[in-house]
């Protein structure tokens, strides 16, 4: 049996631009999906795979040399995806059981779908006897994830596989940051699920016909991402929120925050958040709040008060973890 789990993550800066080659910062969180693989002992001609808020499916084994599996509408085919690259060339396969557990709200830009792409890349290499490198786990978790969203600037993947706070810049460009000062930050999710994918191609269409104002708002993105390493080390709280604020800004330009999302910051704001902006793709999903300790208890009863789901969260430094 083999266990792994692998971190939602946060964006403090830069998503969206980040696909057009601006820097980003991003975080592992303390919100993990673990996945526990097994050669099946009964049901040797099956894959069953079973979650803990999905349900659960069966398939049969051949469809592991099945080239035309109808993959459009299968939540579950990321997992078949990477079975079939891992066992390719085992000559003889038994059954496979595997529960898919997770702590991660689907689909409103905490990066679920790469941290189930990273777990279960690991859970699966790991039964096949294969000690893995996380650089391989990154590989096929990059190549599983782009099936979802074909798009991916990779950085999901990247930082549920190494974990920690870190800069991040396309073509697998990274590197962790250090930080001076215990960042609060409180999570709260709109409720409303957005597709990555049709808010990078709402991105890619302003890009298009705003080509100028693209570039000027592209620069400004990198000064945010560099002040606020810069705020970082310094364990500077105030710069870092206003930095937050700058860039949710450029993010309403480019047209990925809405109506509820700005309540939602207005709000965090107004109950002593320093700064507060969408992350992740945006367009409902989960907007995040940087907050003073002293105000956390205050913002998060009052924000619970008005309806919203919110959650503080921590760093979480540690990204994959494999256990046999
Ligand atoms: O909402 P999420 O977790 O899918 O985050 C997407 C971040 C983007 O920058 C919009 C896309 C990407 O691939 O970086």
């Amino acid at each position: 049996m083999i266990i792994a789990s692998a971190p939602a993550k946060i964006i403090l800066f830069g998503e969206h631009f980040v696909i057009y080659n601006q820097p980003a910062i991003l975080a592992s969180i303390n919100k993990r999906i673990k996945i526990v693989s097994r050669i099946a002992l009964e049901n040797k001609n099956t894959i069953r795979i079973e979650t803990n808020d999905f349900g659960k499916k069966t398939y049969p084994l051949s469809i592991l040399k099945n080239t035309d599996h109808n993959s459009n509408n299968d939540f579950f085919y990321p997992i078949i995806y990477i079975l079939k690259r891992i066992v390719q060339n085992t000559e003889k396969i038994n059954g496979i059981d595997i529960k898919i557990e997770s702590e991660i709200p689907y689909g409103v830009g905490l990066g679920s779908s790469a941290a189930l792409s990273v777990a279960a890349v690991a859970s699966i290499y790991g039964l096949y006897n294969r000690d893995s490198k996380k650089n391989e786990i990154l590989d096929l978790a990059i190549e599983t994830e782009k099936l979802i969203h074909r798009n991916s600037s990779g950085a999901d993947c990247v930082i549920s596989t190494y974990g920690g706070l870190m800069y991040y810049q396309k073509k697998l460009n990274f590197r962790p940051l250090k930080y001076s000062k215990k960042l609060n930050f409180i999570i709260i999710n709109t409720g409303v699920k957005h597709s990555t994918g049709e808010l990078v191609s709402v991105v890619e269409r302003f890009r298009q016909n705003n080509f100028t104002t693209f570039l000027k708002l592209s620069n400004k993105v990198t000064n945010i991402c560099n002040n606020a390493i810069e705020a970082l080390e310094e364990g500077n709280i105030i710069k870092l929120g206003k930095l937050m604020n700058e860039n949710q800004i450029l993010l309403d330009q480019i047209g990925v925050s809405n109506k509820e999302i700005n309540k939602i910051i207005d709000m965090s704001l107004n109950y002593g958040a320093v700064g507060s902006k969408l992350t992740g793709a945006g367009g409902g999903g989960c907007i995040l709040s940087l907050i003073n300790q002293e105000k956390k208890e205050y913002f998060l009863t009052n924000m619970r008060r008005n309806g919203y789901e919110c959650f503080a969260i921590t760093i979480e430094n540690q990204g994959v973890k494999v256990k046999i």
